[in-house]
């Protein structure tokens, strides 16, 4: 275990099962050192599965709260109820996303109802906004051991922000949403030391990747055009988040950091 997250304390959303990005990302910043608390969707169901893929990481008696990013009552019991247990907040982890899967089928997005359009914007893209929101006041918190404000908010984007893939869809609406709204937070927050970042992350099998008709042709596919001949792993992602969230990464704000073996430089057709 390394030291280079030590005393680093923040809270982590995403955890669904052990194969979601979130759950990699706290894997490596606990192998760094830091100490990681988790919101779940609410209800039982949610937070037994968040909790099982929690403590495979060797963290027993997880910090767990139920917050549904949908509903900001829901957001500001999950920030008050950290504030009052955790001394400081250093990071913010935002790896959420939700779109209806009947519109995540090739040819489906130019039928997208408005309902399910504004609620894959709402809960994948605003909602780094508004955990930006509760997390200023506490990250701009001093003490002892934290003589300087500050902290670090990371959002999980996918290429399908800048370029149309097959089934993404509404999907890649939002995340472009996203990367925006990364860029006018980190803007607007670099004045108290917060930095605000995005990784665009590789195809990985997870619950929402299963959601995204066409996730079976990009994993079969990347391999083969990727500079560096394979699909990402969970871990590949999770060590750039480590660095994200850590002191080395302290004059990078507003970045969109694509994590994918390469496979955003290759054009069509090649
Ligand atoms: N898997 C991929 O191929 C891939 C690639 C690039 C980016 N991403 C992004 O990574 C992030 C994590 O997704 P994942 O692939 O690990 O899948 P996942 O299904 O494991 O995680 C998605 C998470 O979003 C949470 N969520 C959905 N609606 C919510 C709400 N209203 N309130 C609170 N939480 C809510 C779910 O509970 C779940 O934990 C997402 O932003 C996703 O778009 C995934």
């Amino acid at each position: 275990m390394s030291s280079l997250l030590a005393g680093k304390t923040g809270l982590v959303f995403g955890v669904a099962n052990d194969r979601s990005y979130a759950t990699h990302i706290a894997a490596a910043l606990v192998e760094h050192g830091a100490t990681c608390a988790f919101g779940h969707l609410p209800g039982d169901k949610n937070e037994r599965r968040t909790s099982k893929a929690v403590e495979k990481l060797g963290i027993s008696d997880p910090w767990l709260c139920e917050c549904d990013a949908a509903d900001d009552d829901s957001i500001d019991k999950a920030f008050d109820k950290y504030a009052s247990d955790f001394e400081r907040l250093d990071f913010v982890i935002h790896s959420i996303a939700f779109a209806d899967r009947e519109w995540l089928r090739p040819g489906m997005f130019n039928k997208t109802p408005r309902q399910a359009y504004l609620s894959a914007i709402d809960i994948s893209a605003y909602t780094l906004s508004a955990f930006a929101q509760r997390a200023k006041p506490l990250m701009e918190k001093t003490s002892d051991a934290k003589p300087d404000p500050g902290g670090s908010i990371l959002g999980m984007s996918y290429y399908g922000s800048e370029k149309v893939v097959s089934g993404y869809n509404v999907m890649g609406v939002a995340k472009a949403a996203l990367e925006c709204t990364s860029r006018y937070l980190a803007a607007e927050l670099g004045e108290s030391g917060i930095r605000v970042n995005t990784i665009s992350g590789g195809p990985l099998r997870t619950l929402a990747a299963s959601a995204v008709g066409g996730i079976d042709a990009m994993l079969d596919e990347t391999p083969k055009h990727a500079p560096l001949r394979r699909n990402v792993e969970g871990s590949d992602v999770g060590g750039t988040a480590a660095f994200l969230v850590s002191d080395l990464s302290a004059g990078i704000t507003g970045e969109n950091i694509y994590v994918d073996c390469g496979i955003n430089i290759i054009g069509a057709g090649v």
